[in-house]
């Protein structure tokens, strides 16, 4: 099942399954999974039969036809077996009902064949993120 975390154990669980991927190997802090304006967002956490997390992501609505995608992750153990693509694809139709008809993220050099084969398109090379991960920024039209 795919929803938002409801309470503070699952915010807990769905923001350190963010940190361990996509912070803590850079040695990074606790907290710098996180920006100060969560709130304002929407949050997708893939939740296996036991209720635990095991991918998540956040959609930020940018302008009235714009979307991004970012901090998607899923757990090492349970990659390659559909879960990011599923909360893809339920990410892009909660971008639909918001109105946006374009999506656009920053995808780590890892991941970028990932978002090519759910229909993004490379646009250029965008930032490097602590002195190592280049990203690329890409697009789908919705
Ligand atoms: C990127 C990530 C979220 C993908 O999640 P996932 O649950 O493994 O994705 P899926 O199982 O839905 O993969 C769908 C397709 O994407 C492609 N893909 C996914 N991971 C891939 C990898 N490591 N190498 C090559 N292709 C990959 C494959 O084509 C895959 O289909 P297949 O398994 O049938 O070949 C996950 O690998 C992850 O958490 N990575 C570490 C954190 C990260 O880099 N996040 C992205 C930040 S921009």
């Amino acid at each position: 099942m795919i929803r938002s975390p409801l309470n503070d154990s699952e915010w807990e669980a769905y923001f350190n399954l963010r940190f361990e991927l996509l912070r803590a190997p850079w040695n990074q802090p606790k907290g710098s999974e996180q920006t100060i304006d969560e709130k304002v967002h929407k949050h997708f956490a893939y939740f296996n039969l036991k209720n635990e997390i095991i991918g998540v992501g956040r959609l930020d609505k940018i302008d009235e036809y714009t979307s991004q995608i970012r901090f998607m992750a899923t757990l090492k153990t349970q990659q390659r077996q559909g879960i990011g693509s599923a909360l893809i694809n339920k990410i892009e139709l909660s971008a639909k009902q918001d109105g946006s008809n374009q999506i656009f993220l920053h995808a780590r050099e890892n991941a970028l064949d990932f978002y090519l084969k759910l229909g993004y398109k490379t646009d250029s090379m965008s930032y490097i993120l602590f002195d190592r991960i280049q990203h690329y920024l890409m697009i789908k039209s919705i």
